[in-house]
C-alpha cells in the first residue's frame, strides 16, 4: 500500500469517515466522486490503450462514436448538484478535451460547485480549454516519450504534435492556479523505457508539480517488464535523488504496479468503494467502478432511460447495490482493492476491543 503523502495516498478514502460509516450502516447516500468520460473519440491512437486494444480484454466494446449528448450533460450536473456530488474527473474512453462540449461542461461543474479535474493527452490544453481548466484541483497530462519521434510513434500522431504538447504543458504551468496540481502520468512501456530520467527532467523543466511512473499494463506483464525494469529502477531512483525538491515531486507507482495488477481476487465480500466512487461513461452507462467501464456485467444502469440521480436511488439500483459481491464479480484487477482491504478490516474489527489502542 501507498502510504506516502502524494496526490495518489490510498488514505485520502479516511478524510471521508462519515459517509463510510452510512455506507457500513446500509444507507443509500450519493457518490462523493465521479469518473466521468465524455466521449471515446480520441485524437491520439496509442498502441498500448487499454480502451482500443482488444487483445488485452480488459474491456467489451468501446464505440468510438459515442459520446454523452450535451442535454444528458447537462442532466448529470444539475443531478450532481441536487445530490451533492463533491468532485469530478473528466477522462476517457477517448480524449475528454475533444468533446465538443467540454467547456460548457466544466463551466458547469463549477456552478454546480463540484471540484473539477481532468486527465488528458494535452493536445488540445490550450486557448479558453485550458484558461477554464487553471483552477481545476488536478490537471493530469498522459505524456510517455521524452523525444518527438517515440512520442510520433507510440501515439500515431505526426512529429510536432510532442513540442505542440509541451508548449501547452508549460503555458498551463505559467497560467495555472497555484492550488491547481500539475502533474504528469508516464506509462512505461519497451518503446520509453530509457527514456525515464530525461521524462522526468523535462517535466520538472516544463514547470509540472510532479511526475508519476506506472507501467503498462499487458498480458505477461512480468516478462514484458523484465526486460528493462533493472534500468527502469536505476533512472528512477536516480530522478528521486537528483530532481525532487519542495515543488517538484518523482512519483513511483512502477514497482507497486506489479504487485497489484496480477491480483485477480478480492478477499472481501463487501465493496465499500463502489458506493462512494463511481464512472458514467459516454455510453451514457453508469459503471460499479472504473475497473467496470465497458465491461457489460458491471453495469448499474443506462442514462438515456433515466436520470442519474433517479437511476442512482431507485430500488432496483440499491437493491443491486446491496447483493453486490466482490468476491464473485470481481475477479480482476480493482484500482481499489488496497482501500477495500482498508475497510473491510476495520469494519471487521470487534466494537468491544477498538479502544485499547
Ligand atoms: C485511456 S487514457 C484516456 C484519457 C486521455 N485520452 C489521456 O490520454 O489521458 C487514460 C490513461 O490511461 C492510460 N493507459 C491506457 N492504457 C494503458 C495500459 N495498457 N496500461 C497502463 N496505462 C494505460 C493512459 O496512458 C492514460 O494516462
Ligand atoms: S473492482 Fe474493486 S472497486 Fe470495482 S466493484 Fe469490484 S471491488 Fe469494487
Amino acid at each position: 500500500m501507498d502510504t506516502k503523502a502524494t496526490p495518489y495516498s490510498s488514505l485520502k478514502i479516511f478524510a471521508h469517515a462519515e459517509k463510510l460509516n452510512q455506507i457500513h450502516k446500509g444507507e443509500r447516500v450519493a457518490p462523493l466522486y465521479v469518473r466521468l468520460k465524455p466521449t471515446n473519440y480520441c485524437n491520439h491512437h496509442c498502441y498500448y490503450c487499454s480502451y482500443a486494444d482488444s487483445e488485452l480484454g480488459l474491456r467489451d466494446i468501446v464505440n468510438k462514436q459515442d459520446q454523452i449528448p450535451w442535454d444528458k450533460m447537462q442532466e448529470i450536473i444539475s443531478d450532481f448538484k441536487d445530490m451533492g456530488v463533491r468532485a469530478v474527473t473528466f477522462s476517457g474512453g477517448g480524449e475528454p478535451l475533444v468533446y465538443p462540449h467540454i467547456i460548457e461542461a466544466i463551466q458547469g461543474m463549477k456552478r454546480a460547485g463540484v471540484e473539477t479535474s481532468i486527465i488528458t493527452n494535452g493536445q488540445l490544453l490550450d486557448g479558453e480549454r485550458a484558461k477554464e481548466l487553471k483552477d481545476a484541483k488536478w490537471v493530469r497530462i498522459s505524456c510517455d516519450s521524452a523525444n518527438a519521434e517515440t512520442y510520433a510513434r507510440v501515439r500515431k500522431i505526426p512529429l510536432d504534435a510532442f513540442q505542440r504538447v509541451c508548449d501547452n504543458i508549460k503555458e498551463f504551468a505559467r497560467i495555472k492556479d497555484k492550488s491547481c496540481e500539475l502533474g504528469i502520468n508516464f506509462v512505461i512501456n519497451h518503446e520509453n523505457a530509457d527514456q525515464i530520467y530525461d521524462m522526468a527532467k523535462l517535466s520538472k523543466d516544463l514547470g509540472t508539480n510532479h511526475i508519476k511512473f506506472s507501467a503498462r499494463i499487458t498480458k505477461e506483464l512480468f516478462e514484458y517488464h523484465e526486460l528493462f525494469k533493472d534500468n527502469v529502477m536505476m533512472q528512477l531512483h536516480r530522478a528521486q535523488m537528483e530532481l525532487e525538491d519542495d515543488k517538484f515531486k518523482v512519483i513511483n507507482k512502477y514497482e507497486g504496479d506489479f504487485d497489484t495488477a496480477m491480483v485477480f481476487a478480492r478477499q472481501y465480500h463487501r465493496c465499500y468503494i463502489n458506493n462512494l466512487v463511481t464512472t458514467i461513461a459516454a455510453d451514457c452507462k453508469v459503471y460499479f467502478c472504473h475497473d467496470k467501464a465497458y465491461v457489460s456485467s458491471g453495469i448499474v444502469g443506462d442514462l438515456r432511460q433515466k436520470s442519474f440521480k433517479e437511476l442512482w436511488f431507485s430500488d432496483e439500483v440499491v437493491g443491486r447495490y446491496q447483493e453486490f459481491d466482490a468476491m464473485k464479480e470481481c475477479q480482476h484487477h480493482c484500482v481499489y482493492d488496497d482501500r477495500n482491504i482498508l475497510l473491510n478490516t476495520l469494519y471487521g474489527l470487534d466494537e468491544n476491543q477498538i479502544n485499547f489502542i
